[in-house]
């Protein structure tokens, strides 16, 4: 077979070659390799007339060419096919999304709540959960044997170690620490042995405030928390302040919000009032201030609490406490 006629053979063989099934690496070793069939063509024209020569080196030399593209051709088209088969992942997908957790709604009504009152000027405190006598109920004017000891079912750890009852201990751990003028809320969990129901649950949380400074009024505390009702509930939303007790403010006063469900108009959720009941508050009682000893001739004072639970509930509309202890991811996947 002469040269001319290897030439036309092996370019036969290789357009049958890859019209099949081929190893790339293979076939470039055997077409183009150093000992491939392509150098033993160019090994031949040593036999070659001169006359045949120039043009059997011409026509390796474009075999040469025809079959390095042909080859690279291939090399791209198998990359193509490879990725679309024995490895089909594709990164640009996005990926399986992962849980993340999330703030409860507890922590986040009660964010909500500690911004309003840092735009007044309150600053954050806190006090202990487990507390003495003193703090929690003596030196709040609620001495032993007092009725008002009966309002909160207090547990006792030892004799005159308690678990807060409410937030109002940290109004005294502040007062003894710190001269007046004072301006803080004081968030926290309290504890009270009550019966487990839709409505109560043996801890919960409060907020206390307490203000005091020269000349105070029930006019600058009934500002305040009217401002408070209308940044957390709405600009529409009217409060009013009904008289009530509590043996550490005289006067005292509960505030209740127009229903948020109905406003005002009457509902199953206000008991067809039309108004809800969110806090308590009023005047710190002198007697308060004797027992820290601020002198009241000359200090005046606000302080309120109220329940962060009862707040959630009225905001979301939930309608048992204890699912905000429970952790049951389907509750806590809605706020
Ligand atoms: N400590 C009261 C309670 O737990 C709530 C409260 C009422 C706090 C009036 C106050 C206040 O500071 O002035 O029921």
């Amino acid at each position: 077979m002469s040269l001319f006629q290897s030439i036309e053979q092996i370019k036969e063989q290789f357009s049958k070659e890859i019209s099949g099934e081929f190893d790339f690496e293979q076939l470039k070793v055997k077409y183009l390799g150093r000992k491939g069939l392509v150098a033993g063509l160019f090994q031949q024209m040593g036999g070659l007339t001169s006359d045949e020569r120039p043009k059997a080196g011409k026509l390796l030399n474009e075999l040469k060419l025809e079959l390095t593209s042909e080859i690279e051709k291939l090399a791209v088209d198998s990359s193509v096919t490879d990725e679309s088969t024995a490895d089909s992942f594709d990164y640009t997908m996005p990926g399986d999304p992962q849980p993340v957790g999330a703030i409860h709604p507890l922590t986040q009504v009660l964010e909500e709540i500690k911004s309003i009152f840092n735009r007044l000027g309150f600053s954050v405190a806190y006090g202990p959960e487990v507390d003495t006598d003193f703090y929690n109920f003596e030196a709040l004017n609620i001495p032993k044997h007092h009725p008002a000891r009966d309002m909160q079912d207090t547990f006792y750890v030892k004799k005159d170690v308690v678990l807060r009852t409410h937030t109002s201990n940290s109004q005294i751990h502040n007062m003894l620490k710190h001269d007046p003028p004072v301006k803080i809320i004081a968030p926290g969990r309290v504890y009270r042995n009550e019966d487990i129901s839709v409505r109560s649950y043996c801890l919960f949380h409060q907020i206390e405030g307490l203000y005091v400074d020269k000349n105070v009024t029930m006019g600058d505390l009934k500002g305040v928390l009217d401002y408070f009702a209308k940044e957390l509930y709405g600009k529409d939303v009217k409060t009013r302040f009904r008289p009530s007790y509590f043996p550490f403010t005289e006067p005292s006063a509960e505030m209740d919000v127009s229903c948020i469900f109905c406003k005002g108009k009457g509902c199953n959720i206000c008991k067809y009032a039309g108004w809800l009941e969110i806090l308590g508050c009023g005047m710190v009682d002198p007697e308060v201030f004797k027992s820290v000893g601020y002198d009241p001739e000359k200090w005046t004072g606000y302080a309120f609490g109220l329940g962060i639970e009862r707040i959630a509930m009225l905001k979301y509309g939930v309608e048992d406490i204890r699912l905000f202890y429970e952790g049951d991811i389907r509750f806590l996947r809605q706020f």
